[in-house]
């Protein structure tokens, strides 16, 4: 039996036909670069870009020129910790759901100005405690965890953070989130948001960054395609969003998103899957599941078993899960714990799929 029961969309989403199609089509039939030429197949290539933020706008019910196409959320993050002006003063909420790509460049910016951390406290169930949410200047909010799948309530938390300072510059990773639950920039009231594309079903090498106000600040990466003219004293850049996406954009990449984003509004997860693997593996008693039943991922360690040797084992059954500390050191300390193993699945997983991964855990653990 050689078919692979992949179940890591939460490291990656497996690409649809479709997907793969559009992106063909484009390299094969439409290719050119993008914002540079005049000839009719430039143009096209111009529009399909339109086209795709615009469709990106609408997802996130965010307006086009608040859409900067970026690498990746790690990109987007950099980006985002550049872009606001720190100082030794500056105050920097996280909180320990976070990856390693959403805080560590906000702590390297703020530790190098000799500003403060603080991370923000969490309830019972490893939830941002909304109610609990101190002073910021800038406050870099999880909206879900890749360990524990839980969405959170951005909305209040923001809500929160701006009661304490009007002021606050909020920053959303919803690299996770995305895949599960609507983002409604307006609802949440947030400065910045960023996600990629590869985690729900586009390639990788594209990703997304909102900017909830373009026209307050600089770019952090300077090239082609961001100028509108240079004198002898000033320089005058593009408007947003093109002020921020110096260089060639992954055209071919920001093509297949559309599609992505297509399919996605179609057809989400199945979370009932991710339920009915929790309560099939509750009933195995060496089985410790760190993840709650209405988590969009499940996450457990097995007693007496390293994470990495039970990842081995299940791999060596052909069936692909995330193991180890998942890129998200601060949750794991925490819990006390080195690392965990992670199961996430894509609408393409079946429940043939979950019980094979079932099956073959408790063969593992006999
Ligand atoms: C919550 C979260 N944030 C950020 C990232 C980083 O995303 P990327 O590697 O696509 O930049 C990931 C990737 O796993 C993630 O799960």
């Amino acid at each position: 039996m050689n078919k692979i029961i992949y179940l890591d969309a939460a490291a990656s989403y497996q690409k649809s036909e479709s997907v793969i199609q559009t992106e063909i089509d484009f390299l094969t039939q439409n290719y050119a670069n993008a914002g540079r030429g005049i000839c009719a197949r430039a143009v096209a290539v111009d529009d399909m870009v339109a086209r795709s933020r615009a469709r990106v706008a609408g997802f996130m019910n965010a307006r086009i020129d608040q859409i900067v196409f970026t690498a990746g959320t790690t990109d987007a993050m950099n980006m985002v910790a550049n872009m606001i002006p720190m100082s030794a003063r500056t105050k920097l909420l996280v909180s320990d759901i976070d990856h390693h790509s959403a805080r560590l460049p906000f702590e390297q910016k703020v530790l190098a100005r000799a500003g403060v951390i603080n991370v923000c406290a969490l309830d019972d169930n490893l939830n941002i405690d909304y109610k609990n949410i101190p002073y910021a200047d800038v406050f870099v909010i999880t909206a879900m965890s890749n360990v524990l799948g839980m969405p959170q309530n951005v909305a209040d938390i923001i809500k929160a953070a701006r009661d304490k300072n009007p002021n606050v510059i909020t920053v959303v990773d919803a690299a996770q989130y995305v895949v599960h639950e609507k983002i409604d920039v307006r609802a949440w009231d947030c400065d910045f948001v960023c996600w990629s594309g590869h985690k729900i079903g586009a390639d990788t090498g594209v990703g997304v960054l909102y900017v909830k106000n373009p026209d307050r600040f600089q770019p952090v990466k300077f090239g082609g395609g961001m100028v509108n003219k240079i004198t002898e004293n000033k320089i005058i850049w593009n408007n947003p969003p093109d002020v921020f996406e110096a260089g060639t954009l992954p055209l071919t990449q920001i093509a297949g998103l559309a599609q992505a984003i297509d399919e996605l509004n179609q057809n989400r997860p199945n979370m009932g899957l991710i339920k009915y693997a929790y309560d099939e593996l509750q009933k195995i008693p060496c089985v410790k599941i760190l993840s709650q039943r209405e988590a969009c991922v499940l996450t457990f360690v097995v007693d007496g078993m390293h994470v990495l040797d039970f990842g081995a084992l299940m791999g060596a059954r052909n069936v692909c899960l995330r193991v180890g500390n998942m890129c998200a050191s601060w949750i794991f300390k925490l819990m006390n714990r080195d690392g965990a193993i992670r199961m996430s699945i894509g609408a393409y997983n079946t429940i043939d799929d979950v019980k094979y991964f079932i099956k073959a855990v408790k063969e593992i653990v006999k």
